[in-house]
């Protein structure tokens, strides 16, 4: 990439997306702050934002939801299009979603008029995103746990996408071969062996996303977003935290799948492996786990995290300023972590994107930020 000026998007068009029919926002370049009533459609921008990003975006949904109802009717076809500044020159980025045919429809990216892939999308942009969903993360089981940090890990590492489906697939693979009585062992050996790579590449992703995400911690300022200490359950992921390498790793688990053939049989699943990691958190200023802290504090520690990953990612070398999104989560803050929150963000290169019902949730940002209203699927600028 050429130039080290910050990334952020200078256009955004939606044409037949959600409850937009055709609607297109000029941005300077400040943060966008959007606002309107519930409904009416903050929530949908930001989500064609996350379409940018690889896997499902952030609301994990399918392409045929994205697709505008009219008069109960889907649309056959969605599109997105983004003018991207690079921190140098402008690049244009197109998505257009078609859903006839197959059922989960199909999806051609472009990126300056040639056909681009997702994983070429991101190296030029990296995403991530904070969504009242998440409030969740803390209070529920690993699997959401797990969900947040490879969410976190895929800005970091776009090939974690690629190395989680395959994990899952072979997974699946293994469970089915050991539901029959005699199942080939040689073909055993080689699902295991593909279980094993993936996911030790999975485990070192994270375990690298971790520690840049502590590191990150530590430089952020002592601010109304507490500290958090960090950790890793899981073997893989603490092999790699005791100095061990990918091939000693992918070993270890590849003995451990083996091992565990005739109790994964009995059990109907693959009970050891990355897919039953956990991120631990602990509240840093009472030394309490993140699961047994009031809402208010895992709601500032969950924000402190997506904040300290855009650092985390500003730090890193080869990589600039993400896009951060941040849907509702101002209308909970009281008017002084509000204002932390505009300043922490005005401190990182990133464009924020925010949302929340009133304009005046957002008057700590002056004219840091650029202002919209949106109502009823339309995006009209609050100059
Ligand atoms: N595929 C779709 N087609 C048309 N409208 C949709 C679609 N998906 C969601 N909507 C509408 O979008 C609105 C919700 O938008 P959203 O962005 O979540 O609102 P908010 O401003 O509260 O964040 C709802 O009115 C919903 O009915
Ligand atoms: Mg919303």
């Amino acid at each position: 990439m050429s130039g080290q000026g910050r990334i952020y998007l200078k256009r955004l068009a939606l044409s037949g997306f959600r409850n937009y029919q055709s609607q297109a926002l000029a941005l300077d370049g400040r943060h966008v702050c959007l606002f309107g009533p519930n409904g009416a459609g903050k929530t949908n921008l930001i989500e064609a934002v996350s379409q940018f990003s690889p896997g499902r975006g952030l609301r994990s949904a399918g392409l045929p939801d994205m697709a505008q109802v009219q008069e109960g009717q889907p649309g056959a076809s969605w599109a997105l299009g983004a003018t991207l500044f690079d921190g140098d020159l402008d690049r244009s980025i197109r998505i257009e979603a078609s859903l006839e045919g197959s059922g989960r429809g199909k999806r051609v990216m472009q990126v300056d008029g040639a056909t681009a892939t997702a994983s070429s999308l991101s190296d030029l942009v990296r995403i991530i995103w904070l969504t009242p969903a998440m409030d969740r993360v803390f209070a529920g089981g690993a699997t959401e746990r797990r969900r947040f940090l490879d969410r976190q890990t895929l800005a970091h590492f776009p090939t974690h996408a690629r190395h989680s489906t395959a994990y899952e697939k072979a997974m699946r693979e293994r469970n089915l071969l050991l539901e029959r009585d005699r199942a080939d062992p040689v073909w055993l050996d080689g699902l295991e062996a593909r279980l094993a790579e993936h996911g030790a590449h999975i485990a070192y992703h994270r375990k690298v996303t971790v520690d840049r995400l502590q590191a990150a911690v530590e430089l952020r300022p002592d601010s109304a977003f507490p500290k958090a200490d960090l950790g890793l359950e899981g073997d893989a992921e603490q092999a790699f935290v005791g100095g061990q390498t990918v091939p000693e790793v992918t070993e270890l688990l590849t003995t451990q799948y083996r091992d565990g053939r005739r109790r994964d049989a009995a059990a109907g699943r693959t009970l050891s492996g990355p897919h039953r990691s956990d991120l631990t958190v602990v509240h840093r200023p009472t030394a309490v786990p993140a699961a047994l802290c009031s809402t208010g504090q895992q709601k500032a520690l969950l924000i402190g995290l997506i904040l300290s990953n855009a650092r985390a990612l500003e730090m890193e070398e080869e990589l600039r300023n993400p896009l951060v999104l941040i849907d509702e989560a101002v209308a909970h803050l009281d008017p002084d972590r509000r204002a932390a929150l505009f300043d922490e963000l005005s401190s990182l290169q990133g464009q924020a994107w925010l949302t929340g019902t009133e304009e005046s949730l957002f008057n700590g940002f002056q004219d840091r930020a650029q202002f919209f209203r949106v109502e009823g699927g339309h995006v009209v600028e609050n100059a």
